[in-house]
C-alpha cells in the first residue's frame, strides 16, 4: 500500500482518485491520492505541521497559566535599558543562566536581591517567556503570598488536597518565587515556602528566588534552613541601583 494510501484509507478507497506524483523540497519524491486536477500535497509535511502546531498551542497554554503578572506578560530583556555596569553585568549574568537552564535543568537556582524599581520581576519575567516559548519548559511565577493562596485554598473543597498542590509546586521544573520575604503573619506562608524550597532542593530543581532583603534579613524571616538551601549552587545577584519606576515619573 502507498503511504498516501496508508493515512487515508478511507478516502483513497473512494473511487475517483487519481494517483499523482509529486515533488516536497523537504522530503523528496512522493505520492498522492488526489481528485483529479487537484496539486498533491506532501502528507508527511502535513504531519510535521500538525505536530508543530500542537506543540505551540501547549507553549500557549503554559504561557497563559505560567503566572507572570499582567503588565509584565510582553517583557523583554532587550527593553531594559542601561542602568550602570553592575545592572549590565548582573542582566549578562542572568541571561547567561538563562540559557544555561533552557539546556540543562541542573543550572541551579538565582537569588536576587536588591533595592526596589531594580527591574528584578521585569528580568525574572522576560526569563520565564522566553524559557516557555523558546525551549518549552514549564515554568511559573509566583509571589509567597500567592502560593499560600493557592495552597490554602483547597482546604475543604472535595477532590482537592493541600499536599497535591504543594507536589505540584515542588515538581514545576522551573518556579520563580517573587517578593519571598512577603509572609503572612499566621504562619501558614511560612509553612508553605519553606516545605516547597525543601522539596525542590531535594529534587535538584532550579528555582528564581527575588526579594529585596539582604541574606541576613531572610535568615531572620524564613530562617536558616530555607536560606541555606536557597543559596545553595545558587548564582546570586546584587541589585542595587537606582529605583527606575522614580525616574519615569520624574523624582
Ligand atoms: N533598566 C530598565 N530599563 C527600562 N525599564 C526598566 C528598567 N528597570 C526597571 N524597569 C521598569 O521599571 C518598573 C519596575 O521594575 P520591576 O517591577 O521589575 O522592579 P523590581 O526590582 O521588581 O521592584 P520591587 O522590588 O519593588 O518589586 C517596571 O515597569 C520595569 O519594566
Ligand atoms: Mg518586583
Ligand atoms: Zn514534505
Amino acid at each position: 500500500m502507498s503511504e498516501a494510501l496508508q493515512y487515508f484509507p478511507r478516502v483513497a478507497s473512494l473511487r475517483g482518485l487519481a494517483r499523482v506524483s509529486g515533488h516536497c523540497a523537504t522530503h523528496g519524491e512522493f505520492v498522492a491520492h488526489v481528485l483529479p486536477g487537484r496539486v498533491p500535497l506532501c502528507l508527511r509535511c502535513d504531519v510535521e505541521r500538525e505536530a508543530a502546531n500542537r506543540l505551540a498551542e501547549q507553549r500557549r497554554a503554559v504561557l497563559w497559566g505560567c503566572g507572570v503578572p499582567g503588565t509584565f506578560r510582553e517583557a523583554k530583556f532587550r527593553d531594559l535599558l542601561e542602568v550602570c555596569p553592575e545592572q549590565v553585568a548582573v542582566l549578562q549574568a542572568f541571561k547567561g543562566w538563562v540559557a544555561r537552564v533552557g539546556k540543562d535543568r541542573s543550572a541551579g537556582n538565582v537569588v536576587m536581591v536588591g533595592s526596589t524599581g531594580t527591574g528584578k520581576t521585569h528580568m525574572a519575567s522576560a526569563a520565564a517567556l522566553n524559557l516557555i516559548a523558546h525551549c518549552g519548559l514549564d515554568v511559573r511565577y509566583v509571589t509567597s503570598d500567592q502560593m499560600r493562596v493557592e495552597v490554602c485554598e483547597t482546604w475543604g473543597k472535595p477532590g482537592r488536597s493541600e499536599n497535591v498542590e504543594l507536589r505540584r509546586l515542588a515538581m514545576c521544573p522551573l518556579l520563580i518565587i517573587d517578593e519571598v520575604d512577603i509572609l503572612d503573619s499566621n504562619g501558614h506562608g511560612l509553612r508553605i515556602l519553606t516545605n516547597v524550597i525543601a522539596a525542590r532542593s531535594r529534587a535538584g530543581f532550579p528555582t528564581v528566588f527575588i526579594s529585596n532583603q539582604t541574606k541576613e534579613r531572610l535568615i531572620e524571616i524564613v530562617g536558616q534552613r530555607a536560606v541555606s538551601r536557597m543559596y545553595e549552587n545558587a548564582l546570586v545577584l546584587q541589585c542595587y541601583w537606582e529605583d527606575f519606576r522614580a525616574r519615569r515619573i520624574g523624582n
